[in-house]
C-alpha cells in the first residue's frame, strides 16, 4: 500500500473516494466542510445504506461527483472515543472492504477517529499498521494467484507537521514487519527449514548495511557445549542452526536489546510423537523466530537508533533412530544436566542454550518469544500472550507496549513453588513439570538459565496463529515488540 499525507481541506484532495466515519447518531465524526457533501452523507445514512453495527462499511458511487470524489465510503465507527480494539476492528473492516472493491484510492481524515488514552499521532501510526495487516495475503504457493487488489493508495489527512509524516512512515514499516513475520510463519515445513531461516538472515544482512549475521552450525554448537539444543535436532536430517543477527543502529557502547526466537520449523513431538490431527499447525512452531525477524526488519528499515541482537534457535523436531529418547539426559551449555522426560517439550531445550549464549553478549534486557506450550492456549486463549519476567520494570514496559498497540500480553507468575515441579531423580532438572500450570513450569525452566540478566519470556502459543477457516500466522507479537523498542528510543 502506498501512503501519502494530505493537509488541506478535505474536499481539495484529488482522490476519487472519500472515507467518512459515521458515529452512533448517524453523523460524520469529522468536519465536512462542504454543505452539499454533508447533506449527501446524512441522506445516505438515513436511507439505511449503512449497517448499524461497528465496522459496517458501504461504498456508494456518486451519480454526480462532488469535487474530485466519485465515491463515498461510509464506515460505522460508533461512539467515540473508541477502545484500541474497536478502532482496530473499524479500520480493519474498512480496509478489508476497500481491498475487495474496485476503487483505486481513498482519502481518510485522522481527525475522524478518537481513541481512548491515545493522541492523533497514535492514530496516524496505527492506520497504516492495520491497513497493511488487512490487505495481507499469502499466495506464494498457489499456482494461480488472485488478481492484485485495485486499491493501491491511501491518502491520510493530518496536521502539517513532521511528526505525522514520521508516524505514518513508522506504522507502514511496522505493518510490513508484521507481514514479514506472517510470511515466514505461513511457509510450510518443507519451504521453511532451519537452513531457509539462515537464508532469510542472509537476505537481511544484504538489505541493511548495519545488520550483520553470525551462523553457528551443529559443529560449532557442539564446541560450545550446547547438548540440550542439539538433542532436539538429533532425530532430523535437517541440520540445526543458531542464527545471530546484530543490528547496530545505536551508540557502539550501548548494550543491545537481546531478542531470542524459538525457531522449530516443524514440531512432530519427536519420539513423544504428537497426535496426527492438526499436526500441520506445528509448522507455526517457528513464529517466535519469525517475530524476531519481523521486529528487526521494522527497526532496521526505519534506521532506529538502537542496538538489537536477535538470536534464532532453528531446528526441526523429528522422530528417528537417531532421535533423543524419553529419559535421555543431556548437558546444557550452562552445565546443568536435563532429563528429557518428553521430547515434545523441545522448545525449552533449544531456548536454554540459546539464552545462555545470548547472555555472553551482555544485553541490557533479554526477551525470548516462543510458541512454547499448549497450556498457555488453555490459560489465555488467543487474546493475550503469556508474559513472564524476572524484572518488574521490563514486565511493565512490555505490558504497556501491548496495551498501547492492542497486541496484548498478560503477566504470569514465576514462583519457586512451580520450579519445584521440574525436580528430577536423575538430573539437575527435568524438561517437564507435570499436568498442572504447564506454561508456568516451562517459563520456570527457562528462568533457571537467565538469572543474571533482566529477562522476559513471551509464550505466544495462543496468539501467533489462528486455526480454523482463517488459519494463518497473525504476526504477533511484532507490534508489541516494535512499540517496546520505540518507547525506549523516544
Ligand atoms: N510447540 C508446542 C507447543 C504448542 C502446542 C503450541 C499446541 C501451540 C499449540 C511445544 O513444543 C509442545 O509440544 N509443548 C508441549 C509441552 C508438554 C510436553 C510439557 C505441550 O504443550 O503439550
Ligand atoms: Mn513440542
Ligand atoms: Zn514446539
Amino acid at each position: 500500500m502506498k501512503f501519502s499525507l494530505f493537509h488541506n481541506e478535505f474536499t481539495e484532495a484529488t482522490t476519487d473516494n472519500l472515507v467518512v466515519f459515521i458515529d452512533k447518531a448517524g453523523n460524520p465524526t469529522q468536519n465536512i466542510g462542504l454543505k452539499s457533501l454533508l447533506n449527501r452523507i446524512v441522506a445516505l445514512v438515513k436511507s439505511g445504506h449503512l449497517g448499524s453495527t461497528l465496522g459496517s462499511v458501504v461504498t456508494v458511487p456518486l451519480d454526480k461527483p462532488i469535487k474530485s470524489f466519485n465515491n463515498l465510503t461510509l464506515v460505522r465507527a460508533g461512539k467515540l472515543p473508541l477502545s484500541v480494539q474497536e478502532f482496530e476492528k473499524v479500520l480493519k473492516a474498512l480496509a478489508t472492504s476497500l481491498n475487495k472493491g474496485t476503487v483505486k484510492n481513498c482519502a481518510l481524515d485522522i481527525s475522524g477517529l478518537k481513541v481512548i488514552n491515545q493522541d492523533d499521532l497514535w492514530v496516524a501510526r496505527k492506520i497504516p499498521v492495520v491497513i497493511e495487516k488487512a490487505v495481507y495475503r499469502f499466495d506464494e504457493l498457489k499456482s494461480k494467484k488472485k488478481p492484485k487488489s485495485k486499491w493501491q493508495t491511501c491518502v491520510v489527512r493530518t496536521p502539517n507537521e513532521k511528526s505525522y509524516k514520521e508516524a505514518v512512515k513508522t506504522g507502514a514499516a511496522i505493518g510490513k514487519g508484521v507481514n514479514f513475520c506472517r510470511d515466514l510463519g505461513n511457509r510450510p515445513g518443507n519451504f521453511c527449514k532451519p537452513s531457509d531461516l539462515v537464508e532469510e538472515a542472509n537476505r537481511m544482512s544484504e538489505r541493511y548495511a548495519n545488520l550483520e549475521i553470525t551462523i553457528l552450525d551443529e559443529a560449532e554448537m557442539e564446541k560450545q557445549g550446547m547438548g540440550s539444543f542439539l538433542s532436539v535436532s538429533a532425530g532430523s536430517t535437517q541440520p540445526a542452526y543458531l542464527i545471530q543477527m546484530t543490528y547496530a543502529g545505536g551508540n557502539p557502547d550501548e548494550a543491545p536489546i537481546g531478542l531470542v526466537g524459538k525457531g522449530i520449523t516443524f514440531d512432530t513431538g519427536g519420539i513423544s510423537l504428537k497426535p496426527g490431527a492438526g499436526m500441520d499447525e506445528m509448522k507455526f512452531d517457528m513464529c517466535g523466530a519469525a517475530s524476531v525477524f519481523g521486529t528487526m526488519q521494522a527497526a532496521a528499515s526505519l534506521k532506529w537508533p538502537v542496538n538489537i541482537t536477535g538470536f534464532i534457535a532453528a531446528a526441526e523436531n523429528m522422530p528417528s533412530g537417531k532421535a533423543t529418547k524419553p529419559g535421555d539426559i543431556v548437558t546444557s551449555k550452562a552445565g546443568k544436566t536435563i532429563e528429557v522426560l518428553n521430547t515434545d517439550a523441545e522448545g525449552r531445550l533449544v531456548l536454554c542454550d540459546t539464552l545462555t549464549y545470548a547472555q555472553e553478549f551482555k544485553p541490557d534486557v533479554l526477551i525470548d518469544v516462543a510458541t512454547l506450550t499448549g497450556a498457555c492456549v488453555m490459560a489465555l486463549g488467543s487474546h493475550a500472550s503469556g508474559l513472564y519476567a524476572n524484572d518488574d520494570e521490563l514486565a511493565e514496559a512490555l505490558l504497556a507496549a501491548g496495551q498501547n498497540t492492542g497486541d496484548r500480553a498478560w503477566r504470569m507468575p514465576l514462583w519457586p513453588e512451580y520450579t519445584r515441579q521440574l525436580d528430577s531423580n536423575f538430573a539437575d532438572l527435568g524438561n517437564i513439570g507435570g499436568r498442572e500450570a504447564g506454561s508456568v513450569t516451562a517459563a520456570c525452566f527457562l528462568a533457571e538459565f537467565t538469572k543474571k540478566t533482566k529477562w522476559a519470556h513471551m509464550d505466544i502459543a495462543g496468539t501467533a496463529w489462528l486455526s480454523g477457516g482463517n488459519k494463518g500466522a497473525t504476526g504477533r507479537p511484532v507490534e508489541l515488540l516494535a512499540e517496546f523498542i520505540r518507547q525506549r528510543i523516544a
